[in-house]
Protein backbone atom coordinates (compact mmCIF):
# COMPACT_ATOMS: atom_id res chain seq x y z
CA UNK A 1 0.00 0.00 0.00
CA UNK A 2 1.50 3.17 -0.92
CA UNK A 3 1.05 5.92 1.18
CA UNK A 4 -0.23 9.33 -0.50
CA UNK A 5 2.09 12.45 -0.36
CA UNK A 6 0.83 15.67 -0.76
CA UNK A 7 3.34 18.19 -1.67
CA UNK A 8 2.50 22.53 -1.71
CA UNK A 9 5.23 24.04 -4.15
CA UNK A 10 5.24 27.39 -3.41
CA UNK A 11 7.06 28.46 -6.43
CA UNK A 12 8.84 32.05 -6.12
CA UNK A 13 5.51 33.60 -3.90
CA UNK A 14 5.66 34.89 -0.14
CA UNK A 15 7.38 36.91 1.81
CA UNK A 16 8.61 36.83 6.00
CA UNK A 17 5.58 37.64 7.25
CA UNK A 18 3.61 35.16 4.68
CA UNK A 19 6.01 32.14 5.28
CA UNK A 20 5.46 32.61 9.25
CA UNK A 21 1.27 32.72 8.43
CA UNK A 22 1.70 30.61 6.11
CA UNK A 23 3.84 27.61 8.26
CA UNK A 24 1.80 28.22 11.45
CA UNK A 25 -1.56 27.61 9.63
CA UNK A 26 -0.41 24.37 7.92
CA UNK A 27 1.40 22.92 11.44
CA UNK A 28 -2.15 24.23 13.39
CA UNK A 29 -3.94 21.19 11.05
CA UNK A 30 -1.25 19.24 10.02
CA UNK A 31 -1.72 16.88 13.40
CA UNK A 32 -5.49 16.10 12.75
CA UNK A 33 -4.57 14.19 8.97
CA UNK A 34 -5.11 11.02 8.74
CA UNK A 35 -2.36 9.33 6.89
CA UNK A 36 -0.74 10.82 4.69
CA UNK A 37 3.01 12.77 4.12
CA UNK A 38 2.80 16.33 3.76
CA UNK A 39 5.36 18.77 2.13
CA UNK A 40 6.29 22.23 1.75
CA UNK A 41 8.83 23.28 -0.99
CA UNK A 42 9.43 27.31 -0.03
CA UNK A 43 11.21 29.47 -2.17
CA UNK A 44 15.12 28.30 -1.02
CA UNK A 45 15.92 31.27 1.08
CA UNK A 46 12.46 31.11 3.47
CA UNK A 47 13.89 27.15 4.02
CA UNK A 48 15.61 27.49 7.14
CA UNK A 49 12.84 29.25 8.81
CA UNK A 50 9.96 26.89 7.59
CA UNK A 51 12.02 24.00 8.98
CA UNK A 52 12.30 26.09 12.25
CA UNK A 53 8.69 26.92 11.93
CA UNK A 54 7.53 23.13 11.08
CA UNK A 55 9.85 21.72 13.62
CA UNK A 56 8.06 18.50 15.74
CA UNK A 57 4.97 18.68 13.24
CA UNK A 58 5.05 15.50 10.35
CA UNK A 59 5.37 18.08 7.77
CA UNK A 60 8.56 17.95 5.80
CA UNK A 61 10.46 20.53 4.04
CA UNK A 62 12.14 20.49 0.35
CA UNK A 63 13.66 22.61 -2.42
CA UNK A 64 11.89 23.74 -5.78
CA UNK A 65 15.48 22.67 -7.73
CA UNK A 66 19.01 22.06 -7.00
CA UNK A 67 22.23 22.20 -8.84
CA UNK A 68 23.13 18.74 -10.53
CA UNK A 69 27.33 20.46 -9.62
CA UNK A 70 28.30 19.13 -6.31
CA UNK A 71 29.98 22.49 -5.68
CA UNK A 72 32.25 24.92 -7.03
CA UNK A 73 32.12 28.12 -8.20
CA UNK A 74 28.30 27.72 -9.90
CA UNK A 75 27.43 31.55 -8.70
CA UNK A 76 24.01 31.57 -7.51
CA UNK A 77 23.07 27.86 -7.18
CA UNK A 78 22.26 25.79 -4.39
CA UNK A 79 24.21 22.17 -4.13
CA UNK A 80 22.45 18.69 -2.74
CA UNK A 81 24.03 18.24 0.40
CA UNK A 82 23.77 22.02 1.47
CA UNK A 83 19.49 21.35 1.35
CA UNK A 84 20.15 18.02 3.36
CA UNK A 85 22.51 19.41 5.74
CA UNK A 86 19.97 22.07 6.60
CA UNK A 87 17.05 19.11 6.90
CA UNK A 88 15.07 18.79 3.81
CA UNK A 89 13.94 15.74 2.79
CA UNK A 90 12.57 16.18 -0.44
CA UNK A 91 13.75 18.25 -4.00
CA UNK A 92 11.55 19.29 -6.92
CA UNK A 93 13.39 18.75 -9.72
CA UNK A 94 12.73 19.34 -13.99
CA UNK A 95 9.74 21.05 -13.13
CA UNK A 96 8.14 22.30 -16.51
CA UNK A 97 8.57 26.06 -15.55
CA UNK A 98 12.43 25.03 -15.06
CA UNK A 99 12.77 23.24 -18.74
CA UNK A 100 10.87 25.99 -20.15
CA UNK A 101 12.41 29.01 -18.32
CA UNK A 102 15.89 27.98 -17.49
CA UNK A 103 16.73 25.48 -20.39
CA UNK A 104 16.62 22.67 -18.46
CA UNK A 105 16.97 19.43 -21.10
CA UNK A 106 15.66 15.68 -20.03
CA UNK A 107 20.10 15.70 -19.59
CA UNK A 108 20.13 17.86 -16.73
CA UNK A 109 16.85 16.92 -14.94
CA UNK A 110 18.74 13.47 -15.04
CA UNK A 111 22.10 15.14 -13.64
CA UNK A 112 20.17 17.16 -10.88
CA UNK A 113 18.32 14.19 -9.67
CA UNK A 114 21.51 12.04 -9.21
CA UNK A 115 22.49 15.14 -7.47
CA UNK A 116 20.04 14.98 -5.13
CA UNK A 117 19.82 11.36 -4.91
CA UNK A 118 23.66 10.96 -4.35
CA UNK A 119 23.00 12.67 -0.91
CA UNK A 120 20.09 10.98 0.35
CA UNK A 121 17.30 13.34 -0.77
CA UNK A 122 14.23 11.59 -2.32
CA UNK A 123 13.71 13.48 -5.74
CA UNK A 124 10.67 14.73 -7.12
CA UNK A 125 10.88 14.13 -10.85
CA UNK A 126 8.42 16.00 -12.55
CA UNK A 127 7.24 15.21 -16.42
CA UNK A 128 4.28 16.19 -18.61
CA UNK A 129 3.57 17.19 -21.51
CA UNK A 130 2.57 20.80 -23.71
CA UNK A 131 -0.66 20.56 -24.83
CA UNK A 132 0.51 20.63 -28.46
CA UNK A 133 2.54 17.82 -27.71
CA UNK A 134 -1.40 16.01 -26.33
CA UNK A 135 -3.27 17.88 -29.11
CA UNK A 136 -0.77 15.15 -31.45
CA UNK A 137 -0.99 12.47 -29.56
CA UNK A 138 2.56 12.21 -28.16
CA UNK A 139 1.83 12.68 -24.47
CA UNK A 140 2.89 9.27 -23.81
CA UNK A 141 5.90 9.21 -25.74
CA UNK A 142 7.40 12.77 -24.64
CA UNK A 143 6.26 11.20 -20.95
CA UNK A 144 8.67 8.66 -21.30
CA UNK A 145 11.32 10.06 -22.89
CA UNK A 146 11.35 12.08 -19.80
CA UNK A 147 11.17 9.55 -17.84
CA UNK A 148 13.99 7.36 -19.90
CA UNK A 149 16.01 9.75 -19.59
CA UNK A 150 16.93 9.32 -15.63
CA UNK A 151 16.25 5.89 -15.47
CA UNK A 152 19.23 5.62 -18.47
CA UNK A 153 21.55 7.77 -16.05
CA UNK A 154 20.90 6.36 -12.45
CA UNK A 155 18.71 3.09 -13.20
CA UNK A 156 15.06 1.96 -12.92
CA UNK A 157 15.23 1.43 -9.00
CA UNK A 158 16.67 4.64 -7.91
CA UNK A 159 13.47 6.39 -10.20
CA UNK A 160 11.33 4.00 -8.66
CA UNK A 161 12.20 4.75 -5.31
CA UNK A 162 12.13 8.22 -5.34
CA UNK A 163 8.32 10.56 -6.24
CA UNK A 164 7.37 10.64 -9.94
CA UNK A 165 4.92 14.07 -10.63
CA UNK A 166 2.78 13.46 -13.53
CA UNK A 167 2.14 17.95 -14.37
CA UNK A 168 0.34 18.27 -18.07
CA UNK A 169 2.25 21.89 -18.81
CA UNK A 170 -1.71 22.70 -20.07
CA UNK A 171 -3.19 21.83 -16.17
CA UNK A 172 -0.64 24.23 -14.50
CA UNK A 173 -1.57 27.59 -13.03
CA UNK A 174 -4.40 27.60 -15.86
CA UNK A 175 -7.30 26.43 -13.48
CA UNK A 176 -7.46 23.69 -16.42
CA UNK A 177 -7.14 19.89 -14.37
CA UNK A 178 -6.46 16.57 -16.58
CA UNK A 179 -9.66 14.94 -16.07
CA UNK A 180 -9.19 11.85 -13.76
CA UNK A 181 -8.82 9.53 -16.93
CA UNK A 182 -6.92 11.27 -18.52
CA UNK A 183 -4.19 11.80 -15.61
CA UNK A 184 -4.73 7.63 -14.80
CA UNK A 185 -3.55 6.71 -18.27
CA UNK A 186 -0.33 8.40 -18.23
CA UNK A 187 0.01 7.39 -14.45
CA UNK A 188 -0.56 3.78 -15.53
CA UNK A 189 1.99 4.19 -18.35
CA UNK A 190 4.37 5.63 -16.15
CA UNK A 191 4.18 2.86 -13.71
CA UNK A 192 4.48 0.01 -16.38
CA UNK A 193 7.91 2.37 -17.38
CA UNK A 194 9.25 1.70 -13.82
CA UNK A 195 8.67 -2.05 -14.02
CA UNK A 196 7.93 -3.95 -11.35
CA UNK A 197 9.91 -1.70 -8.57
CA UNK A 198 7.14 0.65 -9.61
CA UNK A 199 4.09 -0.52 -7.78
CA UNK A 200 5.58 0.98 -4.72
CA UNK A 201 6.61 4.27 -6.40
CA UNK A 202 4.22 7.43 -5.31
CA UNK A 203 3.33 8.88 -8.65
CA UNK A 204 1.42 12.27 -7.88
CA UNK A 205 -0.71 14.60 -10.01
CA UNK A 206 -0.06 18.13 -10.33
CA UNK A 207 -1.95 20.92 -12.58
CA UNK A 208 -4.53 22.88 -10.91
CA UNK A 209 -5.30 20.92 -8.11
CA UNK A 210 -7.77 22.19 -5.58
CA UNK A 211 -9.59 21.19 -2.87
CA UNK A 212 -13.16 20.65 -4.98
CA UNK A 213 -10.87 18.66 -7.36
CA UNK A 214 -8.83 16.69 -5.22
CA UNK A 215 -11.25 13.87 -4.65
CA UNK A 216 -11.88 12.89 -7.71
CA UNK A 217 -8.16 12.40 -8.80
CA UNK A 218 -7.11 10.41 -5.64
CA UNK A 219 -9.70 8.28 -6.46
CA UNK A 220 -7.45 7.38 -9.51
CA UNK A 221 -6.15 3.60 -8.89
CA UNK A 222 -2.15 5.13 -9.63
CA UNK A 223 -2.62 8.54 -8.49
CA UNK A 224 -0.69 9.04 -4.91
CA UNK A 225 -0.88 12.06 -4.18
CA UNK A 226 -0.58 15.80 -5.95
CA UNK A 227 2.13 18.44 -6.11
CA UNK A 228 -0.04 21.79 -5.85
CA UNK A 229 0.69 24.92 -6.57
CA UNK A 230 -1.53 28.27 -6.13
CA UNK A 231 -3.58 26.05 -3.88
CA UNK A 232 -0.59 24.81 -1.72
CA UNK A 233 -0.12 29.16 -0.48
CA UNK A 234 -3.53 28.95 1.24
CA UNK A 235 -3.17 26.74 5.07
CA UNK A 236 -6.94 26.16 4.86
CA UNK A 237 -7.15 24.92 1.01
CA UNK A 238 -4.04 23.36 1.13
CA UNK A 239 -5.04 21.48 4.83
CA UNK A 240 -8.05 20.14 2.82
CA UNK A 241 -6.18 18.55 0.16
CA UNK A 242 -4.18 17.26 2.55
CA UNK A 243 -7.41 15.41 4.16
CA UNK A 244 -8.91 14.09 0.54
CA UNK A 245 -5.60 12.14 0.03
P1 LIG B 1 -0.75 24.75 -9.88
O1 LIG B 1 0.81 24.38 -10.03
O2 LIG B 1 -1.32 23.88 -8.82
O3 LIG B 1 -0.77 26.20 -9.53
O4 LIG B 1 -1.37 24.47 -11.23
C1 LIG B 1 1.25 23.07 -9.93
C2 LIG B 1 2.74 23.01 -10.09
O5 LIG B 1 3.29 23.77 -10.91
O6 LIG B 1 3.43 22.22 -9.41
Amino acid sequence: MRKSLVAGNWKMHGSVQSVERLCAGIVSGAGSLGDVDVLVCPPSVFIPSALQLMAGSAVAVGGQTVSEQAQGAYTGEIAADMLKGIGCQYVIVGHSERRALYAETNSVVADKFAAAEAVGLTPILCVGETLEQRDQGETLKVVGEQLQAVIHLVGVDKVAAAVVAYEPVWAIGTGVTATPEQAQEVHAAIRQQLTEAGNGTRILYGGSVKSSNAAEIFAQPDIDGALVGGASLDADEFLKICQQA
